[in-house]
């Protein structure tokens, strides 16, 4: 095994009943990377992240940070792990500090550097201002910022985000993907986001693991997997259903676009089509 990287996985699984959430999983991380685990809803990204982090124990396979097994040392592990779980979950009464001190209480964070800890990260964030506020007065795209801030307290070396801009709206969409992207810059820390928006998983992500069924079915680079699959879209607009044709050109699939007879459109490829071609359905419906 090669200890230089921050988390290895092998053989995955979790079964619930009869079904398997996550199928055999396989995949390592070396520090520094920015990964995205990209599926529809169900494809078991929670359940990955939840088996990972330590919140749900797996039914086969194996989990190793920096050379460690999770299950024989679970505390140095988790010391090295954040967390932005899919739901928010701060405490609405309590101001952005206190949450925060609790959270650096529970991880062990000396008494001594605790709140300059904190003040550091709310600079960092742009949260300052917000420092004294309760946080039931925050909007949805601060509160993430908050519970992201938090899960950086520890100074953790790789960090698990679960859908972080769910249910926000693009502007502050864009906002949350600049201090992910921070965080990744400044501090080297490891990133695995989970998401099934298509933009997010192209625009931050170096490396995209794409999850179907419990099951990861393509691991690369975004603009490497659309690659694979030529570069330009002929979409041909029939009555009732939309059939996409791939070529590497745009030469290719405006030729091809001249000689039908529907109504078509030409445009690039994105990780949807990738997810078309491999499971014949699309990621978000
Ligand atoms: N505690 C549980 N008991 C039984 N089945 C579960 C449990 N948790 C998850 N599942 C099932 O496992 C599968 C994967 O769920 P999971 O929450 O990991 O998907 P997800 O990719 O995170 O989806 P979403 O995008 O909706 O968050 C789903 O079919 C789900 O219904
Ligand atoms: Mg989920």
């Amino acid at each position: 095994m090669n200890d230089n990287n921050v988390l290895t996985v092998a053989g995955l699984r979790k079964k619930y009943k009869d079904k398997a959430a996550v199928n055999g999983v396989s995949f390592a991380f070396s520090t520094g990377e920015f990964v995205g685990l990209l599926g529809p809803n169900g494809a078991g990204k929670t359940t990955t992240i939840k088996m990972l982090t330590g919140l749900i124990r797996p039914s086969a396979g194996t989990i190793h940070y920096y050379g460690s097994d999770f299950r024989q040392q679970s505390q140095t592990s988790k010391a090295l792990i954040g967390v932005v779980p899919q739901q928010n979950n701060l405490d609405r009464d309590l101001t952005a500090y206190e949450n925060l001190y609790l959270h650096a209480i529970l991880y062990g964070i000396p008494n001594g550097v605790r709140t300059q800890r904190i003040d550091e990260l709310l600079d960092f964030s742009g949260l300052a201002d917000y420092r004294n506020r309760q946080v039931k007065q925050f909007s949805g795209g601060t509160m993430r910022r908050l519970v992201i801030l938090r899960a950086l307290l520890h100074e953790p070396k790789i960090l698990f985000l679960d859908e972080p801009t769910v249910g926000l709206d693009p502007q502050i969409r864009r906002v949350i993907w600049d201090f992910i992207v921070k965080i990744n810059r400044v501090k080297n820390t490891t990133i695995l986001l989970t998401t099934h928006y298509i933009e997010e998983a192209e625009r931050l992500c170096k490396r995209v693991l794409v999850i179907n069924d419990g099951s990861i079915i393509t691991d690369g680079d975004p603009e490497t997997l659309k690659d694979g699959i030529g570069r330009f879209v002929l979409e041909i607009h029939k009555d009732d259903s939309i059939e996409e044709e791939f070529f590497d050109t745009r030469d290719e699939a405006l030729a091809a676009l001249h000689n039908s007879t529907y109504t078509c459109k030409v445009r690039g490829v994105t990780l949807e089509d990738v997810f078309l071609r491999l499971t014949g359905r699309r990621i978000n419906v």
